[in-house]
């Protein structure tokens, strides 16, 4: 399988432009970058991936942001407002009530958009440009689209969005419309509005930036670099296990390829890669389905729901490179409950890290291993938590302290907060 761990960097193929082509993960084909778009395999339909000839080691990073590890992606520079460069939290509290020996959340709600989106869209539109394309499209369950919204913007790119009516969050479609996305609501899910928007793609209509174009991946896997880079500053070491959310499987197929890439590079050692850990909602389960059956294909849930609405997804576009991810790192996948998330965002809350919904699923599923024994209680670990707690202000009213009316009096006021 070509996405083995501890596989040779490939030497680059007569298609190669400045030592970066496309491959094919299940049949190996290799294509030109940029010559023609291309989303998956002419020849077998596979997921498609960007290679290198030459994977950097941590001392080719220099700057700030997604732009510093510019020596892991295709360009030097992108389009940017800038994103990247997120903190790392320390959450005392949680780490002792978890009951690990340490705890640090990579808080992605704190790039320009309030989502890990933007490391994929800087990169993407960055490609977009150098491809020439007219328009810019995804599907999504919200921060996809305000992403993409922006960083067209950003770009001078018309974009539209399809989005499943009644499903995203207010934050996002907010987003969306002020940074003039064209938006349409479709009534289906959001595999639905995905099957669509490649159809749309697939004619010629729109340039797709969806996590199954390889390139937005690209920049998803600066989140792996920050991590290792400041853990490994901080304490010496790297992490043992990182949890993430998982809808689509997009960060946790980028996080994968980072690893193997520095493994290539000699940067990592294989035995130092973190155990990638990805947790869905009950609801919206299906790479938990398929890592508990030990399937290698991951079965299309027809139904999903959950208060989590960006996980809110039933068929994970990038299982065919996640699955490998999780089982060569020695990871696993979880399901948590609605009220497990909701436990878990206000507890991150009480810390001062404000989440929404899908971003509590990391703590929810660390909580629910440790509580299995699946987590060890000596582990060092890495919650990412994807999007700021403004983008679904429903969720964060819902799960928070409701507000009181008082008359316009300050005696009055006194007692009524001595009450
Ligand atoms: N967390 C948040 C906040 C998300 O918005 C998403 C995906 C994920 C986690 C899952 O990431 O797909 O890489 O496994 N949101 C997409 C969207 C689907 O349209 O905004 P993944």
């Amino acid at each position: 399988m070509s996405l083995d761990l501890t596989a040779d960097t490939p030497s680059a193929p007569a298609v190669a432009d400045d030592g970066v082509w496309l491959a094919c993960i299940e049949c190996g084909e290799t294509f030109a970058p940029f010559s023609a778009i291309r989303y998956t395999c002419d020849h077998c339909d596979g997921l498609l991936e960007v290679r290198y000839d030459d994977p950097p080691t941590f001392d080719d990073f220099e700057g700030r942001g997604v732009w510093r590890y510019s020596a892991a992606l295709p360009f030097e520079m992108g389009v940017s407002l800038p994103e990247g460069d997120t903190p790392l939290h320390h959450v005392p509290r949680l780490e002792e009530e978890i009951g690990i020996e340490r705890l640090r959340v990579k808080h992605e709600g704190m790039n320009p958009t309030g989502s890990f989106k933007d490391r994929g869209m800087t990169v993407g539109v960055r490609v977009a440009e150098e491809l020439g394309v007219d328009r810019l499209a995804c599907a999504s369950t919200g921060n996809t689209s305000a992403a993409l919204a922006a960083y067209g913007a950003r770009g001078g790119m018309p974009t539209l969005v399809l989005l499943p009516a009644g499903k995203v969050a207010a934050g996002k479609i907010a987003q969306a419309a002020l940074h003039d996305a064209r938006i349409l609501e479709v009534d289906g899910n959001f595999d639905d509005c995905l099957d669509i928007v490649q159809d749309l793609a697939a004619r010629g209509e729109v340039y797709l930036l969806n996590s199954l174009n390889p390139f937005r991946l690209e920049g998803q896997k600066t989140i792996g670099l920050e991590i290792l880079e400041e853990f490994h500053a901080d304490h010496g070491t790297y992490p043992d296990r990182i949890v993430l959310p998982v809808g689509n499987a997009g960060n946790t197929s980028a996080l994968y390829k980072c690893f193997r890439e520095l493994v290539q590079s000699g940067a990592l050692d294989a035995d130092d890669v973190p155990k990638l850990t990805g947790v869905q909602a009950e609801g919206a389960a299906p790479m938990v389905e398929a890592i508990e059956e030990g399937n290698d294909e991951v079965r299309r849930w027809p139904d999903v729901e959950t208060i989590a609405t960006a996980i809110r997804i039933g068929n994970p576009v990038n299982a065919p490179k996640a699955l490998p991810g999780i089982r060569q790192t020695g990871g696993t996948a979880v399901s948590v409950t609605d009220e497990a998330i909701t436990d878990a965002q206000r507890s991150l809350a009480s810390e001062g890290v404000g989440v929404e919904p899908a971003s509590a699923t990391s703590i929810a599923g660390l909580r629910k291993l440790r509580e299995q024994g699946v987590v060890d209680d000596d582990e060092q670990v890495v919650c990412l938590t994807t999007g700021h707690l403004l983008k679904d202000p429903d969720a964060a009213f819902a799960a928070g302290n409701k507000p009181e009316s008082v008359p316009n009096d300050t005696e009055a006021i006194l007692d009524h907060i001595a009450e």
